[in-house]
C-alpha cells in the first residue's frame, strides 16, 4: 500500500495540480488558490481561465496521457492532484499515481466503475439495499424490445457505460423506448451500449449532493440542483447542465440525514465489501420522490459540473485540506465542512447551436465588467488567443454570484450575464426560480 501522508509538502507551500478544462476545474483552482497552503496550481489543460488565474499554470498535456500527468507531477513534486474528469478515472490514473506513491484524490480505475458501469453500480446498490428505480440489463435488443412492451412507457434506456452524458432517454412512448435501444445497440455509444439497462421512470425533483470521502467517513457538501435541459421550463434536449444553485431547499436537514444513512454510507459501506478503497467524491444523483423518499438515479465519481461551479463559492474549509484529509484517510479528524452563510448561482453560458455543433473562435467581451457586478466568471470553453480571449467549447462561461437569499444571488447572476457577449452565448433565464416559488 502506498504511503498516505504527504511527503511532497515543502513546509506549509503545496503543489496541487488539476486534471480537466471545464468550468468545475476553473472553480476547483479558483478555490485552491485562496488557501495559504497552496503555493502553485498546475492545470491540465486547463483553460482560458485558469491560464490567468494568480498560482495557476496550464500545461498542455491531453487528460488521458496518464504516463504524461504522472511524469509531471512526480518531477514537480506535486503535493496533491485531483481529477476533475470520469474518464482519467476510469483508466486507472489513480491506481498509476498511488502505485508511485503520489497523493491523488479520486477513486481508484474498480471506485470509478460507479458511474463508468451503470449495471455494476446497479449490482452495487442492490448489494447495499439503496433505493434506486426498478431496472434490468439487456444485450439483445430484440429481448430489451419485448421487455419494454411488457413494461409500457414511460420508461428509461440508459447505454451502460459512459457516453458523455448523451447515453440516457426518458422515452414517454413506446416508439421512443425503440429508437432508443436501437441507437444504442448501433455502436453509436461504441463498447458503452453494448449492453442497455431498461428502468423504471421515477417521477419527482432532482437532487445532487456531491460528498468528499475517505473510503470510511462520508461528508456531503451543500445540496445542489442541475438544470440539465437546454432551454427554460425544463424543455429541449439534454445537454451536460445550463446551471445550477446550492444550497437547494429542497435538501432540508432531514432530508439530507435520510441520504447520508440510506445513500453515502451504506454505498461506501458496500464498495469497502468489494475491496474497494474509494477516495474522493461520490456524487449521487438522486430523485426526490412526492413523498419524499430520495432515490438514486446515478452515481458519479467525481464532482459536477456545474454544480461544483454553485457549491464552491460558499465553502469556508479550505478545499485542499478536506481534500488532503481524504487521500490520507483521516476525515474522521478533521472539523465539520464549514460553509458561509447565503446561496449561489450558476448560470452556464453556451455557444450557440449547443449541445449539437456549437460554433468556436468567437471573441468574449463584458467579463470584467461582469466580475465588477460582484460576480465570479468561471471558464469552460474558451481559451487565449493571442492575448485575446476566444470561445472553443460547447459550455463556454459559468457565471456565478453568491447573496444573501437565492433571489439576491438570482438578480446578481443575471446582472452580470447581461454584460457578456460571446457571439450569441445562450443561457437559461429560469436558473434556480422553482427554489423561490416554494
Ligand atoms: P444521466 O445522464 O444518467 O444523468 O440522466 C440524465 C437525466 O435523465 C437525469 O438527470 C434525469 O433527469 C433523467 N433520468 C435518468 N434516469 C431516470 C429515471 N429512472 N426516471 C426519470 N428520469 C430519469
Ligand atoms: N451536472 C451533471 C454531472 O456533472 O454529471
Amino acid at each position: 500500500m502506498e504511503n498516505l501522508q504527504v511527503e511532497f509538502r515543502e513546509g506549509a507551500r503545496l503543489k496541487a495540480l488539476i486534471v480537466g478544462s471545464g468550468g468545475r476545474e476553473h472553480a476547483i483552482a479558483w478555490q485552491m488558490a485562496q488557501s495559504p497552503n497552496v503555493s502553485q496550481i498546475f492545470c491540465i489543460p486547463g483553460n482560458g481561465g485558469t491560464a490567468t488565474l494568480p498560482k495557476c499554470r496550464n500545461v498542455s498535456l491531453f487528460v488521458d496521457d496518464l504516463d504524461g500527468i504522472q511524469r509531471f507531477a512526480g518531477v514537480q513534486g506535486v503535493g496533491l492532484t485531483v481529477v476533475g474528469p470520469e474518464v482519467p478515472l476510469a483508466m486507472g490514473i489513480v491506481d498509476n499515481f498511488q502505485a508511485e506513491g503520489l497523493p491523488i484524490f479520486g477513486p481508484t480505475k474498480a471506485g470509478a466503475q460507479i458511474e463508468s458501469s451503470k449495471s455494476w453500480a446497479k449490482s452495487l446498490m442492490r448489494l447495499a439495499k439503496i433505493p434506486t428505480a426498478a431496472s434490468q440489463a439487456f444485450t439483445d435488443p430484440a429481448v430489451a424490445k419485448d421487455y419494454v412492451k411488457q413494461q409500457g412507457a414511460p420508461i428509461v434506456i440508459k447505454a451502460d457505460g459512459l457516453a458523455s452524458g448523451k447515453g440516457v432517454t426518458v422515452a414517454m412512448t413506446l416508439e421512443e423506448a425503440q429508437i432508443a435501444i436501437d441507437r444504442c445497440f448501433s455502436g453509436q455509444f461504441g463498447a458503452a451500449g453494448e449492453t442497455v439497462l431498461i428502468e423504471e421512470y421515477l417521477e419527482g425533483q432532482e437532487l445532487s449532493v456531491l460528498a468528499i470521502t475517505d473510503g470510511q467517513t462520508i461528508r456531503p457538501l451543500l445540496p445542489a440542483q442541475d438544470h440539465k435541459r437546454l432551454g427554460d421550463g425544463d424543455t429541449g434536449p439534454n445537454t451536460g447542465g445550463m446551471g445550477a444553485y446550492a444550497p437547494a431547499p429542497l435538501g432540508t436537514p432531514e432530508l439530507m440525514e435520510k441520504i447520508q444513512t440510506a445513500v453515502l454510507e451504506p454505498a461506501i459501506a458496500a464498495l469497502q465489501k468489494q475491496g474497494i478503497d474509494y477516495r474522493g467524491c461520490l456524487y449521487a444523483g438522486l430523485m426526490i420522490t412526492p413523498t419524499g423518499e430520495p432515490k438514486v438515479i446515478e452515481f458519479n465519481c467525481r464532482f459536477g459540473d456545474p454544480e461544483t461551479q454553485a457549491i464552491l463559492p460558499l465553502l469556508e474549509s479550505p478545499l485542499d485540506e478536506l481534500m488532503l484529509a481524504c487521500v490520507e484517510r483521516r476525515l474522521h479528524e478533521i472539523p465539520p465542512v464549514a460553509w458561509k452563510s447565503g446561496a449561489s448561482v450558476c448560470v452556464v453560458m453556451a455557444a450557440d447551436g449547443y449541445p449539437e455543433k456549437s460554433r468556436t473562435g468567437e471573441f468574449i467581451t463584458g467579463i470584467g465588467k461582469a466580475e465588477e457586478a460582484g460576480a465570479l466568471v468561471f471558464h469552460a470553453g474558451t481559451k487565449l488567443q493571442n492575448n485575446s480571449l476566444v470561445t472553443s467549447g460547447g459550455r463556454v462561461l459559468g457565471v456565478t454570484a453568491t447573496g444573501d437569499t437565492l433571489k439576491d444571488a438570482i438578480a446578481r447572476v443575471y446582472e452580470a450575464v447581461s454584460h457578456i457577449d460571446g457571439g450569441d452565448l445562450i443561457y437559461r433565464r429560469d436558473i434556480g426560480w422553482r427554489a423561490t416559488l416554494t
